[in-house]
């Protein structure tokens, strides 16, 4: 019998959506707000990555239509070949100064830093220790690497020296330790200090994937070597302009050497093209404001503790998270989304995250904080949590 070469096509979308695992698309009408319209309705936003509301403020979106108009829509090519323009020199420029390291690099997303920079820092002869939660991008990073693997239990600092350990005996060229900043899923942030002291210990280079991280850890948001007072001494830190930054876009910071490596050998980088200048316009502005206006910082962490401490006395459990990450935790899939739909129809937009994405039985509600929330909004979410937690008997 003659293939059909795309039947797998729909047979494979069905058998997702017959077990709920398919994603069904909301509609954001208008922008990303902390109070906007989904799907028609006006809701609380509780679960962007837009942490500082910086996609709305007025110098970064000023500063991308005045780009845009002076330098057009487009780049015109990939950096290596005639799109390196000198709004993206600033840019990274911008980023080292205000993380306080030697050099950085923009890519046009933080997927693709993953993905295009992880292989070339690993190869035959090499292993990559990865913690066990980390994010798809690095996942996939490493799975392009002929590197051995060597995984360590999620922030088992024990274990993740026995495996250094065993490394170091077995005589590995190098050894990369890769982990999250903040873990997305959590909210509990990686022990940054005794990583990289580790990593000192035995040769190893560290690398640390800080998507979750930039805009929020440190007094300004310089992200997680800021946070620990490392700064200097983690050897890849990884970041996005498509959280807290409000824009879009990935970047590698530490030394000149490492930025200079990653550009020559990133496929990611070399052969796709680079930002449109409104892009980078927003990206250099986002940096400026995040330096010059700590006001945003400072509100989006007050909204984190107030938030988070009502919540768990009303009694939800928010696990381990320590930063605007905070999960609730509903117990089997059924429950979260029951409850995410509760919350839909009370006002609040939050959505669930479940099995196969978490363990089973850890279901839960991840909410991000914003700073663009008021006080009244973050009462009114909460009476909404309290409603429908009650209704699932989740408190
Ligand atoms: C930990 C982590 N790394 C990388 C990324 C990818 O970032 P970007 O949106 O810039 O591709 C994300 C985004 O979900 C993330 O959470």
């Amino acid at each position: 019998m003659k293939r059909n070469p795309t039947e797998f096509l729909r047979e494979e979308y069905n058998y997702l959506k017959e077990n709920s695992l398919e994603w069904k698309l909301r509609v954001l009408e208008g922008p990303s707000a902390p109070r906007c319209v989904v799907d028609g309705k006006p809701v609380i936003m509780m679960c962007s990555n837009n942490y500082l509301n910086l996609s709305n403020h007025p110098k970064i979106i000023q500063a991308s239509i005045d780009a845009t108009r002076e330098l057009g829509a487009g780049s015109g090519s990939v950096r290596p070949i005639a799109g390196n323009m000198k709004i993206h020199e600033e840019v990274e420029k911008a980023v080292a100064d205000f993380k306080g390291t030697e050099s950085s690099l923009v890519y046009q997303t933080g997927f693709a830093a993953n993905s295009g920079l992880i292989p070339q820092l690993a190869g035959k002869g090499d292993i990559i220790i990865s913690d066990s939660l980390n994010h798809g991008s690095i996942i996939d990073g490493v799975r392009l690497s002929p590197a051995d693997r060597g995984t360590d239990e999620h922030q088992d600092i024990g274990q993740l020296e026995d495996v250094l350990r065993e490394s170091d005996k077995k005589g590995y060229k190098k050894i990369l330790v890769i982990t999250d900043g903040v873990f997305s899923m959590d909210g509990d942030v990686a022990q940054a200090d005794k990583i990289v002291a580790l990593c000192e210990e035995y040769g190893a280079m560290s690398y640390f994937d800080d998507a979750h991280g930039e805009g929020v850890l440190g007094p300004k948001g310089e992200g997680i070597a800021a946070h620990f007072g490392i700064q200097g001494k983690i050897d890849v830190e990884i970041g996005t302009f498509s959280k807290a930054y409000g824009v879009v876009g990935g970047m590698v910071a530490g030394s000149e050497d490492l930025t200079k490596y990653a550009y020559n050998k990133s496929r990611t980088w070399l052969l796709s093209g680079s930002a449109p200048p409104g892009v980078a316009a927003a990206q250099l502005a986002a940096v400026q404001v995040l330096d010059q206006e700590p006001e945003h910082h400072k509100t989006l962490w007050e909204n984190t503790d107030y938030f988070k401490k009502e919540l768990i006395s009303m009694g939800f459990d928010t696990n381990n998270s320590v930063t605007p990450i905070t999960p609730v935790m509903c117990g089997e899939s059924k429950t979260a989304k029951e409850m995410s739909d509760g919350l839909y129809e009370h006002g609040v937009f939050a959505l669930p995250i479940v099995f196969p994405m978490v363990a089973q039985g850890k279901a839960r509600i991840r909410t991000i904080m914003n700073a663009g929330l008021t006080r009244q909004d973050l009462d009114d979410a909460l009476n909404a949590f309290e409603k429908v937690g009650k209704s699932l008997k989740i408190i």
